[in-house]
C-alpha cells in the first residue's frame, strides 16, 4: 500500500503536535507494511488557486500553476492508495496551509452538477485515494473538531475512512512518561496498523486515540500559569521549553496543581511524609503535601503532625520554584524558615524533580 500523508503544520522538527500524531500513526502503518511518504507542506510552494478554471476547460485535470503542487504533490496524490491529511486545528478548521493543498485539488473534479444525496456536486474525474484526517488541537473538548469533522466528511464524502482527533494536545509531553499520553501515542501506532491491514480503526483503538486525559478542571489553571508567565517573562512558548522554564503560580491553588505535576513518582520510592506549607506575603494561606505508596495527596489547609513545616512568604517560595532564588541561598538569608526532618528538605528536590 503506499500512502501519501501530507502535514500542514509550520512547527515540525519537534514542538508539532500534529507531527507527534503523524509520527505515529506512520510507525504502525510502516509496522503493518505499507510505504508511507510524508510530505510537510511548509517547506513546499503551493500556490492559491485563483478560480480561473483553466483545469476544467482548457487543459481538463491540470492546473496551469506551476509549483510544487503541480509538479510534485498532486501526481503523487493521484497515485496514492491511502491519503492521510494532517493538521493542527486553526479557528476550528484546517489551517491555512491545507485549505491550499484542498482547493488546489480542484483538477480532480469535473465541473458538472450532479445531485448526490439529495444535494449539488461534482462529478469525480480521477481515481482518487480513500482520506484519513489527523488533527490536534490545544482546548480539551472533544466538539473542539465539530466543525473540522463536518466539513471532512461533506468533501471526502464515502471515502472518509478515520477521523483521528486530538483534543488537548498541547498538554502531551511523551517526555513526561505520563502513562495516559504513553497509551494514547501507542494506540496512534496501533491505529496506523488497523488502517493498512483493514482500512479502518476499530472502535476501542479509537477510544484510546482519544482518552481524555484532561479537561478543563485539570488543565486552565496550568494554562493559564504558563502563558502569564510567558507574558511576564517576554517568551513564546518555544523560548520557554528550551529555557526549561517554570510556570509561576499565583495562588495556593495553582501552586498545588503545579506541584502536582513536578511530583516524581519514580524518586518517591516509597517515602511516607507530609510537607506543611504556610504562606505569607503576596498570598496568604496554608496547604500540604501528603506522599504515601508513591502517590501525592494535595490538601487546602493544615496536615496533623506533619515531618516537615515549612514557612515562607509565597513570592519568595515561587521565585525558588521557578529557579529565579536559590534555596539553599534563601534558607541561608532566613528568608523562609523550616522546622521538622531536614532530611525531609533535602529529598524535596527528588519528590518534586519532573
Ligand atoms: C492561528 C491559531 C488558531 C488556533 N485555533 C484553535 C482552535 O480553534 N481550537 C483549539 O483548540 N486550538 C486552536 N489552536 C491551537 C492549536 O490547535 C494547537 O496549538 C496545536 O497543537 C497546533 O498544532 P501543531 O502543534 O502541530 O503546530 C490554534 C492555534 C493557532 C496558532
Amino acid at each position: 500500500m503506499k500512502v501519501l500523508a501530507i502535514n500542514s503544520s509550520a512547527r515540525i522538527g519537534g514542538q508539532s503536535k500534529t507531527e507527534l500524531m503523524l509520527n505515529h500513526l506512520v510507525e504502525g502503518m510502516r509496522d503493518a507494511g505499507a510505504a508511507v511518504e510524508v510530505m510537510n507542506l511548509h517547506k513546499k510552494s503551493i500556490k492559491n488557486c485563483i478560480g480561473c478554471f483553466t483545469c476544467w476547460t482548457k487543459t481538463p485535470g491540470k492546473c496551469l500553476h506551476q509549483d510544487d503542487m503541480s509538479n510534485e504533490i498532486y501526481p503523487k496524490y493521484l497515485d496514492a492508495d491511502l491519503l492521510v491529511l494532517a493538521t493542527p486545528l486553526y479557528h476550528y478548521t484546517v489551517n491555512a496551509e491545507m485549505k491550499a493543498f484542498i482547493e488546489r485539488t480542484l483538477p480532480d473534479l469535473q465541473p458538472f452538477f450532479k445531485l448526490r444525496n439529495g444535494v449539488t456536486s461534482h462529478p469525480i474525474r480521477h481515481k482518487t485515494p480513500p482520506v484519513v484526517a489527523l488533527s490536534v488541537a490545544g482546548f480539551p473538548d472533544e466538539s473542539v473538531f465539530d466543525l473540522l469533522s463536518s466539513y471532512m466528511n461533506f468533501i471526502y464524502h464515502g471515502r472518509l475512512l478515520a477521523e483521528i482527533y486530538r483534543p488537548a494536545a498541547e498538554s502531551m509531553r511523551p517526555s513526561d512518561g505520563g502513562e495516559k499520553v504513553a497509551d494514547i501515542l501507542d494506540a496512534t501506532v496501533q491505529g496506523g496498523r488497523e488502517l493498512v491491514k483493514s482500512m479502518t480503526i476499530s472502535p476501542e483503538t479509537m477510544a484510546r486515540i482519544k482518552y481524555p486525559f484532561v479537561n478543563f478542571e485539570t488543565m486552565a489553571p496550568i494554562v493559564n500559569i504558563f502563558w502569564q508567565t510567558c507574558i511576564d517573562e517576554g517568551v513564546t512558548p518555544k523560548e520557554f521549553e528550551k529555557k526549561e522554564m517554570v510556570p509561576r503560580p499565583d495562588s495556593i491553588e495553582t501552586f498545588v496543581a503545579l506541584m502536582g505535576l513536578a511530583f516524581n513518582k519514580e524518586k518517591a520510592g516509597d517515602a511516607e511524609v507530609k510537607i506543611q506549607f504556610l504562606f505569607s506575603g503576596e498570598v496568604e494561606g496554608r496547604c500540604y503535601f501528603s506522599i504515601k505508596n508513591g502517590n501525592l495527596e494535595a490538601v487546602l489547609g493544615s496536615a496533623d503532625n506533619p515531618d516537615l513545616t515549612i514557612e515562607t512568604p509565597f513570592e519568595v517560595w515561587m521565585d525558588i520554584t521557578t529557579k529565579k532564588a536559590d534555596g539553599q541561598q534563601m534558607f541561608m538569608e532566613q528568608k523562609y524558615k523550616v522546622s521538622g526532618d531536614m532530611s525531609v528538605l533535602m529529598r524535596f528536590g527528588d519528590f518534586f524533580g519532573k
